[in-house]
């Protein structure tokens, strides 16, 4: 049966953590995964997260399935964030909301419920996008296709490239866009450049699916909401992937949401039958632990506060780090401007350096990053920044 079977290469982020982990240099740094450290290089457990765990612990609850679409109080807490609380939207039932296993689960959710309704559509990903991106949609059936967006020579949005690209996409296809701090460049549209872009996907009968996996981390949870308003605004059918891997150092626990825009109340009464479906025959109901801390934590006044402080915290330590890099480029000689890397937005910088830069990084100085020059600010800090900031200055001579 497996004799043919191929070996299947590893994964380019996910991958690195196994050649990091196998890696038995002790002054190893992984810039590779997306995953925020604290300045001493440990994975939070948030104070947020630790009191909800400790109520639920204590109320020893029993061991039931959900709901197949999850629990309630945490669907609605992630509309609440993503679209605002005061949203007509949700008051006018026309947002279906699903739990869903991390944001790749919720990605797949949409995919596969997007391949029985337009089985021809093809999807557009950004150029570059997250790897991860174009494998799922892949998987899911569909032709994946580019759009420009990103500018190596200017380090910026190649925005006159990614409005003609959109334009130039059949009716019907599916656009998927990073709602903000996006993945891998860190580069950001701005609020007009959205405004375009909810423009040009109404005017091209276009089905938008944001990906919002960093919500909170640029500048806020409802400034980097403005993606998922203005779509909101525009009277267009879209789609929200969403997670809480990050913004609630939840990583392992998948806690993600699939958020479905529709017409009406009864058009939703039917979307959420469809996506019902999609997840009974794919893991039949999503698991409890995570998503009934976000729930309790995001519908408590206090550890809610609590929690936008800790939020708050990581991102201006990331902002800190971008400031440090730099500063410590120029001192160690690097020989190129970095101060692009100040104007990039959340967990990433797409640094520049190549694929045989990076290898030597890896090979040379135990330092990890995804082979396009993707590097995770987030994963700096003030022990190892020197050594980071030398062995890029080195590569780069
Ligand atoms: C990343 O891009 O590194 C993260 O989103 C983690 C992942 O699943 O790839």
């Amino acid at each position: 049966l497996f004799a043919t079977v191929e070996l299947a290469p590893r994964d380019p982020i996910l991958g690195l953590n196994e050649a990091f982990n196998a890696d038995t240099r002790t002054d190893k740094v992984n810039l590779g995964v997306g995953v925020y450290f604290t300045d001493d290089g440990k994975l939070p457990l948030l104070r947020a997260v630790m009191a909800a765990e400790k109520a639920r612990l204590e109320a020893q609850p029993a061991r039931g399935y959900l709901p197949i679409e999850g629990i309630a109080a945490y669907d609605n807490a992630v509309q609440n964030l993503l679209f605002g609380a005061d949203s007509a939207l949700i008051q006018a039932g026309r947002v279906v909301t699903t739990q869903a296993l991390g944001g790749t689960g919720a990605l797949k959710l949409g995919a596969d419920f997007l391949k029985r309704l337009s089985p021809e559509a093809v999807v557009a990903i950004s150029d570059p996008s997250w790897e991860n991106h174009r494998a799922l949609f892949e998987s899911a059936g569909f032709k994946v296709e580019n759009y420009r967006y990103y500018d190596a020579a200017s380090q910026s949005v190649d925005f006159a490239g990614m409005l003609a690209s959109l334009k130039a996409l059949p009716a019907r296809s599916i656009v998927v866009l990073h709602a903000c701090c996006h993945n891998p460049t860190g580069v950001d549209l701005s609020t007009e450049q959205w405004q375009q872009v909810v423009a040009a996907c109404r005017d091209n009968g276009l089905t938008p699916f944001l990906d919002m996996a960093y919500q909170g981390f640029a500048d806020g949870i409802d400034a980097d909401g403005l993606a998922v308003r203005l779509f909101a605004d525009s009277g267009l059918d879209f789609f929200v992937s969403s997670s809480f891997s990050k913004s609630f150092s939840l990583y392992g626990e998948r806690v993600g949401a699939l958020s479905i825009v529709t017409q009406s109340r009864e058009e939703s009464a039917r979307v959420l039958s469809q996506i019902k479906r999609v997840i009974r025959t794919n893991y039949s109901n999503p698991p409890t632990h995570g998503a009934s801390l976000v729930a309790t934590v995001l519908n408590s006044p206090e550890l809610r506060a609590l929690w936008e402080s800790e939020l708050a915290e990581m991102r201006d330590r990331i902002k800190a780090m971008r400031q440090a890099l730099v500063q410590k480029l120029a001192e160690h000689g690097a020989g190129r401007d970095f101060s692009f890397v100040l104007q990039q937005r959340g967990m990433f910088s797409y640094s520049g350096l190549s694929a045989e830069q990076v290898e030597r990084l890896k090979t040379e100085h135990g330092i990890y990053a995804v082979s396009t020059g993707r590097i995770c600010v987030a994963a700096l800090n003030s022990r190892n920044i020197d050594r980071v900031a030398t062995a890029i200055a080195a590569v780069l001579r």
